[in-house]
């Protein structure tokens, strides 16, 4: 068996510490499946940066080699082309996004230098799988430096429209890099055809009778794989110490009232302003739910160097004030709005005390929120998610009450029949959806895509 490599700008921890975003925790679990190398930033900035000593460490069959970044590559690779280009890029978000020649130097300097580091840790036989929107040239680097066996790459957020990507100065030159891998993988349906459209449209690309794709004069497999959770692990996270613990306070503090939790870092991709005008919406239009139904909203900082960050945090924290002052009593508080986070044992406590799990998302490339929240219910007594249609994970959960978050009406429509759902069609709708995400979970995901990597 030939070892898998993955590559991620984020690697591990293999720790819980209730810090790692969608993609490192996924990672983990496939990695302790499959054992292999994982590649990627140490999290450190140093003046060393991408010459630093790599830092290696081995956790059972999961080897980790790591390395820094220079004060400029935060600034220009991370901070700047991945984060204020790309991201708002890829989410839709133009009007956010920032072009910048520097950053996109130092983007394609970070992705050159990630790829020397790694080369000489590659065998012969080693297949190489790379993930997310910080390495979209990283496979043609590689290549560049003779690595010739398979190498697939993966983008865990959303892929756009061409109308949108092309404003992107040198998408071309993008796009064109990323055909030197072998398989392409995105989370959805939408997105593929998003990619192939592009490769029409821009790149003269057209489809092969193996259903590959020609362009540039690269061929290509473009395929969707909805990434998944480790369902039935995560299951059993409600039966922790960690998270017997979170169940137990809630119900001290709850006292038979219903909570509503959201949870998500902070990040304007996730409509979290949205959610907030939605639950206030609910409280205006119910009063008798006043005093009886709370939001709990856990979430982590990201990114606070980047500026729409800092500034969807304060409007956050401007909002959630002027709910809870509007309507807090003396015994109740509208918003619980906490910006940390918590370890993941303890959030599948706070899912399983939750009677709605609430995922606005004004575009996710999937939200693995929402799937942490299905698998976390009490199969006979289940609470219910309410789902932004603009979450890749609405594609795959129709039995969830599907929601457009732009409409706060509709959203607070949804919450309140969630909140009166009988119990057998909660049942049915959380045995719809468990049962899938057993099937496509974690295990599933990464294999579906390494076979086809293999193939
Ligand atoms: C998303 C991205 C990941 C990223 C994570 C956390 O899930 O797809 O690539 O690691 O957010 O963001 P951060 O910038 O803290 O790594």
């Amino acid at each position: 068996m030939s070892r898998l490599v993955i590559v991620s700008n984020r690697v591990g921890p293999l720790k819980d510490t209730g810090k790692a975003g969608g993609l490192a925790v996924a990672l983990v679990d496939v990695l302790r499946e499959t054992g292999g190398l994982w590649f990627g930033w140490s999290g450190e900035v140093t003046e060393a940066g991408t010459f630093s000593e790599l830092k290696r460490e081995r956790r059972g069959n999961v080897e980790l080699a790591t390395i820094d970044v220079s004060p400029a590559d935060n600034d220009e690779f991370y901070a700047g082309y991945a984060n204020r280009t790309l991201w708002p890029m890829l989410h839709y978000r133009l009007d956010v996004a920032e072009f910048s020649p520097l950053f996109e130097a130092g983007y394609h300097r970070v992705n050159e230098r990630f790829a020397a580091r790694l080369r000489p840790l590659v065998g012969e036989s080693d297949r190489i799988w790379v993930h997310d929107y910080h390495f979209l040239p990283l496979g043609a680097r590689l290549r560049e430096l003779g690595v010739s066996g398979p190498i697939g790459f993966f983008l865990h957020i959303p892929w756009p429209p061409t109308e949108i990507l092309s404003a992107l100065p040198r998408h071309r030159d993008l796009v064109r890099a990323m055909l030197a891998y072998d398989l392409i993988g995105l989370q959805t349906e939408r997105d593929r055809r998003h990619f192939v459209d592009y490769l029409r449209e821009e790149a003269g690309g057209h489809e092969l009778p193996d259903g590959r794709w020609e362009a540039w004069g690269h061929t290509v497999r473009v395929e969707a794989f909805p990434i998944g959770i480790d369902t039935e692990g995560y299951r059993g996270f409600v039966a922790t110490p960690e998270a017997r613990r979170e169940i137990q306070r809630l119900d001290r503090h709850l006292r038979g009232r219903a909570q509503i939790v959201g949870v998500d870092r902070i990040d304007y991709s996730k409509g979290i302003p949205h959610r907030f005008r939605a639950f206030e919406r609910l409280l205006e239009d119910q009063p008798e739910l006043r005093g009886r139904v709370s939001l709990l909203q856990i979430s982590p900082p990201s990114r606070g160097e980047v500026f729409a960050y800092a500034e969807i945090r304060r409007e956050l924290e401007h909002l959630a004030g002027s709910v809870n002052g509007r309507y807090a009593d003396i015994d109740w508080t509208p918003i619980r709005f906490m910006t940390r986070g918590f370890p993941r044992r303890a959030l599948a406590g706070i899912y399983a005390r939750s009677r709605v799990g609430l995922v606005t998302s004004l575009r996710d490339g999937m939200n693995l929120v929402a799937k942490e929240y299905v698998a976390a219910q009490e199969p006979e007594d289940p609470g219910v998610l309410v789902l932004s249609r603009f979450a890749g994970a609405a594609e795959a959960m129709s039995e969830a009450m599907i929601v457009n978050p732009y409409a706060a009406d509709e959203t607070a429509a949804a919450l309140q029949a969630a909140l009166q759902m009988p119990l057998d069609e909660r049942r049915a709708r959380h045995g719809a959806l468990y049962a899938r995400l057993v099937q496509a979970d974690a295990r599933w995901w990464a294999n579906a895509f390494l076979d086809r990597l293999a193939a």
